[in-house]
């Protein structure tokens, strides 16, 4: 039996450091369980520039720790050539990522807010379905990014298996 091509799924934040490398893990941590991993290609990314080759906020790799997840990162800059091409889903934390990507071409079914996948927030206006910034917080900041990852990773893998 020929096996589908796996489903790309691109996980995008500004910094590339605190939101999209956790979800980019949970994600990874949920498919592994879930005995899917050979279907999926996960990778996250920023739309700057200024933490490209540097490790994830150490806030982030302590949420993920503490939630029994091991954060290896490298960060790295969107690539539009590259990404929009490779991704079947663009999913940014905020309406200002995916803006961002719309701007350089993004095709537009491609670009959802990841939190829409969360079914307890479904048809919920973009501005009310983001995913705060927690750079400038304190670490509680992180403990509610992590839930909110967390229910919107589970409801993308329900939609994406049921879809197949
Ligand atoms: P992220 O958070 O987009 O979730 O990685 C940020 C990290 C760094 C900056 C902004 C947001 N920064 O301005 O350096």
């Amino acid at each position: 039996m020929i096996e589908p091509t796996p489903t790309g799924v691109l996980f995008v934040c500004l910094g590339n450091i605190c939101r999209s490398p956790l979800a980019r893990v949970i994600f990874e941590q949920r498919v592994a369980e879930r005995g899917v991993a050979d279907r999926f290609v996960i990778d996250s990314c920023g739309t700057g520039a200024w933490h490209v080759g540097k490790g994830a906020d150490p806030r982030s790799v302590q949420v993920a720790m503490a939630n029994g997840l091991r954060l290896d990162h490298c960060a790295r800059q969107l690539d539009p050539d590259e990404d929009f091409e490779r991704f079947e889903l663009l999913l940014g934390m905020d309406q200002s990522n995916c803006t961002t990507m719309l701007e350089l071409g993004a095709p537009r079914e491609k670009v959802r807010m990841l939190r829409s996948f969360d079914p307890l927030l479904a048809g919920m206006e973009p501005h009310r379905i983001e995913v705060p910034d927690p750079y400038y917080g304190g670490p509680d900041g992180f403990d509610k990014v992590y839930a909110m990852l967390a229910r919107a990773c589970e409801g993308l893998l329900d939609h994406l298996i049921e879809r197949r």
